[in-house]
């Protein structure tokens, strides 16, 4: 039975939604799901926005064919290649034979690479800026290569003033019925799962995504419908799109301490708690401490695009850096995250080499300032460290609750 639901009056949401998913990419924990949008607009010709993953394929065929009410399918236009999004292309060539494909050069090509499919004589390649009218409705197609992909477009909806924007500001998340964004808590029960799909998922493209901001800041947008999470218009849309400029600039969206550490006794650990304590003793408010081994490095890399401040804190291991933090600490290098105030613990029994090899790292990011020197624990924190740790926290604390360096 099919799960439709109209978003407009021409154009209908024929998604759907996986709870059933444990990770996205094979790699990212997902509690609740995630869901996979498609729309179909209906109009003298009619227009299919993108196509999803094969988990929900059988729903989405199902959606189709009633959303369409006998009619065929004109035009399939592609915004995004990745196989959570276009797993159905074949079915659609099936189904519907005299459907032209609207995409791009770079979208053809990997259609050839994915699929064995014959797509010779239908295709309708696009350039950047090109419209496509299918009566009141003209979508103009606005290019965003690495918004996730370099294939990636925007289409947008001039009648309806929809944006439909692929991977961009799309959330981890199942279809709850509530498909509108002002029909959710969406700060409740999405905020957070945005921010992670962005960080880990587009993260490292911020200097794209503002490109792609840019090229539709005039347009006039009442809805942006992604491919992943609810339908944004009103105030959560907005605020999204305020978070996105921030995100995508590698400001702190909020001043305050993410401390991530290794430790394989707890000694490392209780420097970390005490200097957490001390730092909430100074009035920070806003701390959250993370173990590498125990926490998913998506939420550490999500925090780590929040917070203004973070602490590394990791044992020596075979000589080197403690391999869990070693992994995120190269996964935040990885998304280019920037423009952080940053400290460094280090702990070793015989031959310390983690605080050197995190300060290493960390100097070789952009714009990552060093509060205070490494402080270096040999074993276990002693009790003539105490007020040098004390120090340590108070440098970061006067950093944090400084008012001349408000998050943009
Ligand atoms: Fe949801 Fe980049 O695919």
């Amino acid at each position: 039975m099919e799960v439709v639901r109209n978003i407009t009056q021409d154009t209908i949401w024929v998604g759907g939604g996986d709870v059933r998913l444990a990770l996205f990419e094979n790699m990212f924990p997902l509690e609740n799901g995630v869901s996979y949008n498609s729309f179909l607009i209906s109009d003298e010709k009619t227009a299919l926005v993108d196509t999803v993953d094969e988990s929900v394929g059988r729903q989405f065929i199902e959606n189709i064919k009633a959303a369409l009410n006998g009619r065929t399918l004109n035009y399939l236009i592609i915004n995004h290649m990745e196989p959570d999004h276009c797993a159905n292309i074949d079915e659609i060539c099936r189904l519907f034979p005299e459907a032209q494909i609207v995409g791009n050069k770079k979208t053809f090509q990997m259609i050839e690479q994915f699929y064995d499919i014959d797509i010779t004589g239908r295709t309708l390649e696009v350039k950047d800026g090109d419209s496509l009218t299918l009566g009141v409705h003209t979508l103009r197609f606005i290019f965003a290569p690495m918004v996730h992909w370099p294939e990636v477009m925007f289409t947008y909806d001039a009648y309806d003033k929809i944006l439909f924007s692929a991977d961009a500001f799309g959330t981890f998340g199942g279809y709850t019925g509530n498909l509108f964004s002002d029909e959710t808590d969406y700060e409740e029960l999405y905020l957070n799962e945005a921010r992670r799909y962005y960080a880990n998922i587009v993260g490292k493209y911020g200097v794209q995504v503002q490109a792609a901001m840019k090229k539709t800041a005039d347009l006039d947008i009442q809805m942006i419908c992604p491919l992943h999470g609810p339908v944004l218009r009103g105030a959560q849309m907005s605020e999204l799109l305020d978070k996105y400029a921030v995100w995508s600039s590698y400001q702190p969206e909020e001043r305050g301490v993410l401390l991530v550490y290794a430790s394989m006794y707890g000694n490392t650990e209780n420097a970390v708690r005490l200097l957490a304590n001390f730092l909430a003793g100074n009035g920070v408010k806003n701390i959250r401490i993370y173990d590498v081994s125990k926490t998913h490095f998506s939420t550490i890399v999500a925090d780590a695009f929040r917070f203004s401040h973070l602490v590394f804190a990791s044992p020596t291991y075979n000589l080197k850096l403690y391999g869990a933090m070693e992994n995120v600490i190269k996964d935040l290098a990885a998304l280019n995250l920037q423009n952080r105030d940053v400290s460094v613990l280090g702990n070793g029994s015989w031959a310390p080499a983690a605080g050197k090899a995190m300060a290493c790292m960390l100097s070789e990011m952009k714009d990552m300032r060093l509060i205070g020197d490494v402080f270096e624990i040999k074993s276990a924190l002693k009790k003539e460290q105490y007020s040098a740790l004390e120090d340590l926290a108070e440098s970061i604390s006067s950093s944090v609750l400084s008012v001349d360096r408000e998050p943009a």
